[in-house]
Protein backbone atom coordinates (compact mmCIF):
# COMPACT_ATOMS: atom_id res chain seq x y z
CA UNK A 1 0.00 0.00 0.00
CA UNK A 2 0.59 3.61 0.09
CA UNK A 3 1.13 5.95 2.51
CA UNK A 4 2.30 8.98 3.39
CA UNK A 5 3.28 10.16 7.12
CA UNK A 6 3.39 13.43 8.52
CA UNK A 7 6.36 14.16 10.74
CA UNK A 8 6.36 16.57 13.07
CA UNK A 9 9.36 16.02 15.36
CA UNK A 10 9.60 19.00 16.94
CA UNK A 11 12.26 20.00 19.76
CA UNK A 12 15.19 18.35 22.11
CA UNK A 13 15.25 14.33 21.41
CA UNK A 14 12.18 14.96 19.40
CA UNK A 15 14.09 14.44 16.04
CA UNK A 16 16.70 12.39 17.16
CA UNK A 17 14.25 9.60 18.50
CA UNK A 18 11.85 10.31 15.31
CA UNK A 19 14.45 9.91 12.77
CA UNK A 20 14.82 5.94 14.26
CA UNK A 21 11.27 5.55 13.77
CA UNK A 22 11.23 6.99 10.09
CA UNK A 23 14.50 4.73 9.39
CA UNK A 24 12.67 1.91 10.72
CA UNK A 25 9.28 2.18 8.80
CA UNK A 26 11.20 2.49 5.66
CA UNK A 27 12.95 -0.99 6.47
CA UNK A 28 9.94 -2.49 6.81
CA UNK A 29 7.66 -0.74 4.43
CA UNK A 30 10.56 -2.18 1.76
CA UNK A 31 10.28 -5.14 3.18
CA UNK A 32 6.63 -5.77 2.80
CA UNK A 33 5.95 -3.81 -0.63
CA UNK A 34 4.49 -0.54 1.30
CA UNK A 35 5.39 3.05 -0.77
CA UNK A 36 5.77 5.00 3.05
CA UNK A 37 6.53 8.60 2.26
CA UNK A 38 7.24 11.37 4.49
CA UNK A 39 6.59 14.91 4.83
CA UNK A 40 8.07 17.06 7.49
CA UNK A 41 6.61 20.08 9.17
CA UNK A 42 7.39 22.21 12.34
CA UNK A 43 5.70 22.16 15.92
CA UNK A 44 6.82 23.43 19.00
CA UNK A 45 9.60 25.89 20.03
CA UNK A 46 11.04 25.05 16.72
CA UNK A 47 7.92 26.65 14.87
CA UNK A 48 7.93 29.05 17.23
CA UNK A 49 11.36 30.33 16.57
CA UNK A 50 10.85 29.55 12.88
CA UNK A 51 7.58 30.96 12.14
CA UNK A 52 6.29 32.85 15.71
CA UNK A 53 3.74 29.92 16.66
CA UNK A 54 3.68 26.71 18.07
CA UNK A 55 1.31 25.18 15.75
CA UNK A 56 1.81 27.01 12.12
CA UNK A 57 -1.36 26.04 9.31
CA UNK A 58 0.60 24.71 7.23
CA UNK A 59 1.88 21.77 9.70
CA UNK A 60 -2.26 21.35 10.29
CA UNK A 61 -2.90 21.37 7.01
CA UNK A 62 0.28 18.61 6.38
CA UNK A 63 -1.27 16.37 9.26
CA UNK A 64 -5.01 16.80 8.24
CA UNK A 65 -4.05 15.21 4.71
CA UNK A 66 -1.94 12.70 6.09
CA UNK A 67 -2.49 8.53 6.67
CA UNK A 68 -0.80 9.07 10.15
CA UNK A 69 1.50 11.76 12.26
CA UNK A 70 4.66 11.01 13.57
CA UNK A 71 5.53 13.12 16.78
CA UNK A 72 8.81 13.77 18.18
CA UNK A 73 8.32 15.84 21.86
CA UNK A 74 7.84 19.62 22.63
CA UNK A 75 9.31 21.94 25.21
CA UNK A 76 12.69 23.02 26.66
CA UNK A 77 13.62 25.67 28.76
CA UNK A 78 14.55 28.26 26.06
CA UNK A 79 10.66 28.85 25.87
CA UNK A 80 9.91 27.90 29.51
CA UNK A 81 9.09 31.54 30.25
CA UNK A 82 5.90 31.00 32.44
CA UNK A 83 5.07 34.84 31.69
CA UNK A 84 4.92 34.40 27.73
CA UNK A 85 1.58 33.51 26.34
CA UNK A 86 3.30 31.11 23.40
CA UNK A 87 4.62 27.87 24.65
CA UNK A 88 5.84 24.96 22.53
CA UNK A 89 2.89 22.59 24.42
CA UNK A 90 0.17 24.51 22.69
CA UNK A 91 1.42 23.13 19.37
CA UNK A 92 0.63 19.75 20.77
CA UNK A 93 -2.19 20.04 22.82
CA UNK A 94 -3.66 22.22 19.39
CA UNK A 95 -2.50 19.30 17.07
CA UNK A 96 -4.28 17.16 19.47
CA UNK A 97 -7.63 19.47 19.58
CA UNK A 98 -7.24 19.98 15.73
CA UNK A 99 -7.22 15.96 14.99
CA UNK A 100 -9.68 15.57 17.40
CA UNK A 101 -7.63 12.16 18.39
CA UNK A 102 -9.87 12.22 22.07
CA UNK A 103 -8.45 8.83 23.26
CA UNK A 104 -4.64 8.48 24.14
CA UNK A 105 -3.75 5.36 24.25
CA UNK A 106 -0.38 4.13 26.48
CA UNK A 107 0.61 0.32 26.66
CA UNK A 108 2.19 -0.69 29.69
CA UNK A 109 4.21 -3.90 29.58
CA UNK A 110 7.08 -4.98 30.72
CA UNK A 111 10.14 -6.55 28.79
CA UNK A 112 11.30 -9.86 30.54
CA UNK A 113 14.70 -8.85 30.38
CA UNK A 114 14.26 -5.22 31.55
CA UNK A 115 12.47 -6.08 34.92
CA UNK A 116 15.38 -5.69 36.72
CA UNK A 117 15.63 -1.89 35.25
CA UNK A 118 12.68 -0.93 37.20
CA UNK A 119 13.39 1.23 40.04
CA UNK A 120 10.22 -1.79 41.61
CA UNK A 121 11.19 -5.52 42.68
CA UNK A 122 11.11 -8.18 39.63
CA UNK A 123 8.25 -10.23 41.52
CA UNK A 124 6.17 -6.75 41.20
CA UNK A 125 6.32 -5.69 37.98
CA UNK A 126 6.86 -9.07 35.92
CA UNK A 127 3.79 -9.36 33.63
CA UNK A 128 2.52 -6.25 33.94
CA UNK A 129 0.25 -5.57 30.64
CA UNK A 130 -2.18 -2.63 31.06
CA UNK A 131 -3.60 -0.19 28.71
CA UNK A 132 -4.26 2.89 29.50
CA UNK A 133 -7.21 4.90 27.37
CA UNK A 134 -6.55 8.55 29.14
CA UNK A 135 -9.11 11.09 27.73
CA UNK A 136 -6.99 13.82 25.31
CA UNK A 137 -9.07 16.47 24.20
CA UNK A 138 -11.03 17.88 26.67
CA UNK A 139 -11.06 17.95 30.77
CA UNK A 140 -8.82 20.84 32.96
CA UNK A 141 -6.09 20.70 29.86
CA UNK A 142 -8.91 22.36 27.48
CA UNK A 143 -11.03 24.67 30.49
CA UNK A 144 -11.64 27.97 30.27
CA UNK A 145 -8.85 29.62 32.29
CA UNK A 146 -7.60 32.88 33.09
CA UNK A 147 -6.04 35.07 35.49
CA UNK A 148 -7.29 37.52 38.14
CA UNK A 149 -6.40 40.10 40.99
CA UNK A 150 -7.91 37.41 42.99
CA UNK A 151 -5.01 34.15 41.02
CA UNK A 152 -5.40 32.45 38.75
CA UNK A 153 -8.06 29.34 37.59
CA UNK A 154 -8.67 26.56 34.76
CA UNK A 155 -11.38 24.67 34.52
CA UNK A 156 -12.39 21.31 34.35
CA UNK A 157 -15.69 20.06 32.39
CA UNK A 158 -16.61 17.13 30.44
CA UNK A 159 -20.15 16.45 28.83
CA UNK A 160 -21.62 12.63 28.43
CA UNK A 161 -20.95 12.68 25.18
CA UNK A 162 -16.80 13.03 25.90
CA UNK A 163 -17.23 10.59 28.65
CA UNK A 164 -19.05 7.87 26.53
CA UNK A 165 -16.92 7.89 23.41
CA UNK A 166 -13.53 6.71 25.28
CA UNK A 167 -15.48 4.83 27.48
CA UNK A 168 -17.07 3.23 24.70
CA UNK A 169 -13.73 2.91 23.30
CA UNK A 170 -11.43 0.77 26.15
CA UNK A 171 -14.71 -0.72 26.98
CA UNK A 172 -13.99 -2.34 23.20
CA UNK A 173 -10.42 -3.05 23.71
CA UNK A 174 -10.89 -4.52 27.61
CA UNK A 175 -13.42 -6.91 25.20
CA UNK A 176 -10.27 -8.51 23.51
CA UNK A 177 -7.88 -8.35 26.38
CA UNK A 178 -8.45 -9.74 29.48
CA UNK A 179 -12.25 -8.79 29.89
CA UNK A 180 -11.47 -5.98 32.86
CA UNK A 181 -11.90 -2.31 32.81
CA UNK A 182 -11.34 -0.18 35.52
CA UNK A 183 -12.59 3.40 35.92
CA UNK A 184 -10.08 6.04 37.46
CA UNK A 185 -11.57 9.59 38.93
CA UNK A 186 -12.06 11.39 42.18
CA UNK A 187 -15.58 11.05 42.23
CA UNK A 188 -15.52 11.94 46.17
CA UNK A 189 -14.20 15.23 45.37
CA UNK A 190 -14.78 16.25 41.78
CA UNK A 191 -18.27 17.22 39.85
CA UNK A 192 -17.12 16.23 36.86
CA UNK A 193 -15.51 12.56 38.53
CA UNK A 194 -19.32 11.88 39.31
CA UNK A 195 -20.29 12.47 36.08
CA UNK A 196 -17.57 10.05 34.57
CA UNK A 197 -18.96 7.36 37.19
CA UNK A 198 -22.75 7.55 36.30
CA UNK A 199 -22.01 7.73 32.46
CA UNK A 200 -19.87 4.75 32.95
CA UNK A 201 -21.49 3.10 34.77
CA UNK A 202 -24.57 2.90 32.35
CA UNK A 203 -23.12 2.39 29.52
CA UNK A 204 -21.32 -0.35 30.70
CA UNK A 205 -24.83 -2.12 32.15
CA UNK A 206 -26.17 -1.50 28.55
CA UNK A 207 -23.76 -2.51 26.19
CA UNK A 208 -20.93 -4.54 27.83
CA UNK A 209 -22.74 -6.51 30.52
CA UNK A 210 -20.17 -9.04 30.58
CA UNK A 211 -16.91 -6.93 31.37
CA UNK A 212 -15.47 -7.01 34.83
CA UNK A 213 -16.05 -3.61 35.35
CA UNK A 214 -14.87 -1.21 38.65
CA UNK A 215 -13.89 2.14 39.83
CA UNK A 216 -10.65 3.24 41.60
CA UNK A 217 -10.14 7.10 42.97
CA UNK A 218 -6.69 8.50 41.36
CA UNK A 219 -5.08 8.40 44.62
CA UNK A 220 -5.76 5.22 45.51
CA UNK A 221 -4.90 4.12 41.64
CA UNK A 222 -1.43 5.91 42.54
CA UNK A 223 -0.80 3.79 45.15
CA UNK A 224 -1.66 0.27 43.34
CA UNK A 225 0.01 0.81 40.27
CA UNK A 226 3.10 0.18 42.55
CA UNK A 227 1.88 -2.16 45.01
CA UNK A 228 -0.04 -4.69 42.58
CA UNK A 229 0.05 -3.24 39.33
CA UNK A 230 -0.42 -7.26 37.21
CA UNK A 231 -3.87 -6.75 38.48
CA UNK A 232 -5.05 -4.06 35.66
CA UNK A 233 -6.04 -4.94 32.11
CA UNK A 234 -7.53 -1.94 30.63
CA UNK A 235 -7.99 1.60 32.89
CA UNK A 236 -9.78 4.65 31.36
CA UNK A 237 -9.59 7.82 32.71
CA UNK A 238 -9.45 11.93 31.98
CA UNK A 239 -7.15 14.00 30.59
CA UNK A 240 -5.03 15.15 33.76
CA UNK A 241 -5.19 12.09 35.89
CA UNK A 242 -4.00 10.00 32.75
CA UNK A 243 -1.20 12.18 32.33
CA UNK A 244 0.02 11.70 35.56
CA UNK A 245 -0.85 7.96 36.10
CA UNK A 246 0.86 7.16 32.84
CA UNK A 247 4.19 8.56 33.73
CA UNK A 248 4.44 6.80 37.15
CA UNK A 249 3.03 3.69 35.29
CA UNK A 250 5.99 3.74 32.78
CA UNK A 251 8.76 3.53 36.23
CA UNK A 252 7.05 0.14 35.87
CA UNK A 253 8.54 -1.14 32.69
CA UNK A 254 12.10 0.37 33.75
CA UNK A 255 12.29 4.03 31.64
CA UNK A 256 9.74 6.31 30.44
CA UNK A 257 12.10 5.78 27.22
CA UNK A 258 10.20 2.93 26.44
CA UNK A 259 6.71 4.03 25.96
CA UNK A 260 4.99 4.74 22.90
CA UNK A 261 1.13 6.21 22.70
CA UNK A 262 -1.13 6.47 20.28
CA UNK A 263 -3.82 9.04 20.19
CA UNK A 264 -7.01 8.44 17.98
CA UNK A 265 -10.37 9.71 17.00
CA UNK A 266 -13.68 8.48 15.43
CA UNK A 267 -11.71 8.58 12.36
CA UNK A 268 -8.81 10.53 10.01
CA UNK A 269 -5.37 10.12 11.12
CA UNK A 270 -3.88 9.33 14.00
CA UNK A 271 -1.03 11.04 16.15
CA UNK A 272 1.84 8.88 17.42
CA UNK A 273 4.69 9.81 20.08
CA UNK A 274 6.41 8.87 22.62
CA UNK A 275 4.93 9.43 25.91
CA UNK A 276 8.31 10.70 26.97
CA UNK A 277 9.32 14.56 26.48
CA UNK A 278 11.91 16.42 25.11
CA UNK A 279 14.52 15.86 27.33
CA UNK A 280 16.65 18.88 27.10
CA UNK A 281 19.40 18.15 29.45
CA UNK A 282 21.02 14.82 26.66
CA UNK A 283 19.25 16.52 23.39
CA UNK A 284 21.78 16.50 20.61
CA UNK A 285 24.00 13.96 22.17
CA UNK A 286 22.71 10.86 19.94
CA UNK A 287 21.63 9.16 23.44
CA UNK A 288 18.05 9.23 23.57
CA UNK A 289 16.17 5.67 23.63
CA UNK A 290 14.43 5.62 20.30
CA UNK A 291 12.25 2.38 21.28
CA UNK A 292 9.39 4.58 22.46
CA UNK A 293 9.06 6.64 19.56
CA UNK A 294 10.08 3.13 17.15
CA UNK A 295 6.99 1.27 18.98
CA UNK A 296 4.66 4.48 18.34
CA UNK A 297 5.67 4.08 14.85
CA UNK A 298 4.36 0.34 14.79
CA UNK A 299 1.09 1.46 17.08
CA UNK A 300 0.95 3.89 13.37
CA UNK A 301 1.01 0.65 11.28
CA UNK A 302 -1.83 -1.06 13.20
CA UNK A 303 -3.98 1.57 14.14
CA UNK A 304 -3.88 3.91 11.20
CA UNK A 305 -2.76 1.64 8.43
CA UNK A 306 -4.57 -1.94 9.73
CA UNK A 307 -0.75 -3.08 8.85
CA UNK A 308 -0.47 -5.75 12.18
CA UNK A 309 1.90 -8.40 10.54
CA UNK A 310 4.01 -5.27 9.90
CA UNK A 311 3.30 -3.77 13.68
CA UNK A 312 4.33 -7.11 15.24
CA UNK A 313 7.16 -7.47 12.85
CA UNK A 314 8.69 -3.98 14.09
CA UNK A 315 7.65 -4.65 18.42
CA UNK A 316 9.43 -7.96 17.65
CA UNK A 317 12.53 -6.43 16.25
CA UNK A 318 12.16 -4.45 19.40
CA UNK A 319 12.15 -7.15 21.80
CA UNK A 320 14.81 -9.23 19.68
CA UNK A 321 17.31 -5.87 20.30
CA UNK A 322 16.67 -5.96 23.68
CA UNK A 323 17.39 -9.97 24.25
CA UNK A 324 20.63 -9.19 22.28
CA UNK A 325 21.71 -6.48 25.06
CA UNK A 326 21.61 -3.23 23.55
CA UNK A 327 20.89 -0.69 25.98
CA UNK A 328 20.50 2.99 25.75
CA UNK A 329 21.46 4.28 29.18
CA UNK A 330 18.30 4.78 30.59
CA UNK A 331 18.04 1.22 30.68
CA UNK A 332 21.36 0.26 31.06
CA UNK A 333 21.19 0.54 34.97
CA UNK A 334 25.08 1.47 34.82
CA UNK A 335 26.19 -1.01 32.10
CA UNK A 336 27.56 -0.62 29.15
CA UNK A 337 25.31 1.56 26.65
CA UNK A 338 24.95 1.92 22.63
CA UNK A 339 23.45 5.91 21.16
CA UNK A 340 20.30 5.91 19.64
CA UNK A 341 21.51 5.51 15.98
CA UNK A 342 22.79 1.93 16.99
CA UNK A 343 19.73 1.27 18.48
CA UNK A 344 17.72 2.09 15.92
CA UNK A 345 20.23 0.28 13.39
CA UNK A 346 19.49 -3.03 16.03
CA UNK A 347 15.96 -2.81 15.01
CA UNK A 348 16.74 -2.46 11.86
CA UNK A 349 19.00 -5.34 11.75
CA UNK A 350 16.36 -8.02 13.71
CA UNK A 351 13.73 -6.79 10.97
CA UNK A 352 15.06 -9.49 8.89
C1 LIG B 1 2.17 14.11 27.48
C2 LIG B 1 2.87 15.40 27.79
C3 LIG B 1 1.99 16.55 27.33
C4 LIG B 1 0.72 16.46 28.14
C5 LIG B 1 2.62 17.94 27.45
C6 LIG B 1 3.94 18.04 26.74
C7 LIG B 1 1.69 19.02 26.97
O1 LIG B 1 3.21 15.49 29.12
O2 LIG B 1 1.91 13.83 26.30
O3 LIG B 1 1.90 13.35 28.41
O4 LIG B 1 0.65 16.96 29.28
O5 LIG B 1 -0.24 15.90 27.62
MN1 LIG C 1 2.76 13.68 30.25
Amino acid sequence: MKAQFAVVAGDGIGPEVTEQAVAVLTAVGAQHGHEFSFEERLIGGAAIDAAGTPLPSDTVAACRTADAVLLGAVGGPQWDDPKSPIRPEQGLLGLRSELEVFANLRPIRVFPELAGASPLRPDIVSGVDILFYRELTGGIYFGESGIDEGGAYQVMRYNRHEIERIVRMAADAAQTRRGRLTMVDKANVLEPSRLWRTVAAELIAEEYPNLAYDVVLVDAMAMYLVSHPTEFDVVVTANLFGDILTDEASMITGSLGMLPSASVGASGPGLYEPVHGSAPDIAGEGLANPLAAILAAAMALRHSLGLEKEALAIESAVAAAITAGLRTADIAGGGPSVGSAEMGAAVIEALS
